[in-house]
């Protein structure tokens, strides 16, 4: 079988970044370590000097601008957006940072391949500041959350969840910190049980084999020896 062939045989992945790309970095990893087996078909941007493009560039994916400001409308913007992506033909829509809220014609088009993840433990904080508001709520845990996107913001179903302790001393950034390690070892996971065919979702919940997960998924102790974490 040539390259090509091989190529069509994996899963293609568009990833959507606006910014530094740490977790656009943990997927182009697992994909070179062969823990993901995907074939990432490019990375578009909302901004045009997103540090996650130099990465996609440096790994040899090809890399696509969308600066939002260039559009009118968010719906131009939403469709500009549609039609690069479809021109790849992926498997998967995986946003890794993506600043940029999607509108209902968007999250419909792709609809149940489209996922993201969002640094809490949702449903607790979704929106922005999170690392922040977790601390001043007394939490004694926080995490991190990847899960389809629906026209909830940040409320679609959540397939898999991380759990970090708040540290006594913690500041939004320490706490960030160790949330983002978890990032790193859950979003290539999920993108790999979404690729195997895995996932399925019943009443808005999603199921890994037909079998409901527990509550937050897997906790950091359960899994530190299964994916070694990767930082980007
Ligand atoms: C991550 O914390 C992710 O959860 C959130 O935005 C941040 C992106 O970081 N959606 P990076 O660009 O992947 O480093």
């Amino acid at each position: 079988m040539n390259q090509h062939e091989q190529n069509q045989l994996r899963c293609g992945v568009v990833v959507l970044v606006s910014g530094r790309g740490s977790n656009l970095q943990a997927i182009i990893n697992a994909v070179r370590s062969g823990r993901l087996p995907a074939e990432i078909r490019a990375v578009i941007s909302s901004e045009p000097g997103a540090p996650a493009l130099a990465r996609a560039r440096t790994a040899g994916i090809p890399t696509y601008t969308i600066d939002h400001r260039e559009f009118a409308t968010r719906e131009q913007f939403d469709q500009a957006l549609m039609r690069r992506i479809d021109a790849c033909n992926p498997r998967a829509v995986v946003l890794a940072g993506f600043m940029r809220i999607l509108g209902n014609a968007f999250i419909d088009h792709y609809a149940g391949r489209l996922i993201n993840i969002h640094p809490s433990l949702l449903p607790a904080f979704p929106g922005l500041n999170t690392h922040a508001r977790a601390l001043q709520s007394g939490a004694s845990h926080h995490g991190a959350s990847v899960h389809f996107v629906t026209h909830e913001v940040d409320g679609g179903p959540i397939i898999i969840q991380a759990a970090v302790p708040v540290l006594p001393g913690d500041t939004p950034e320490t706490l960030a910190e160790r949330v983002l390690g978890e990032e790193h070892r859950i979003y290539p996971l999920a993108i790999r049980w979404f690729l195997d065919g895995r996932l399925s979702v019943e009443g808005g919940r999603v199921l890994l084999d037909g079998q409901q997960r527990p509550e937050q998924g897997l906790t950091h102790q359960e899994t530190a020896h299964s994916d070694t974490p990767e930082t980007g």
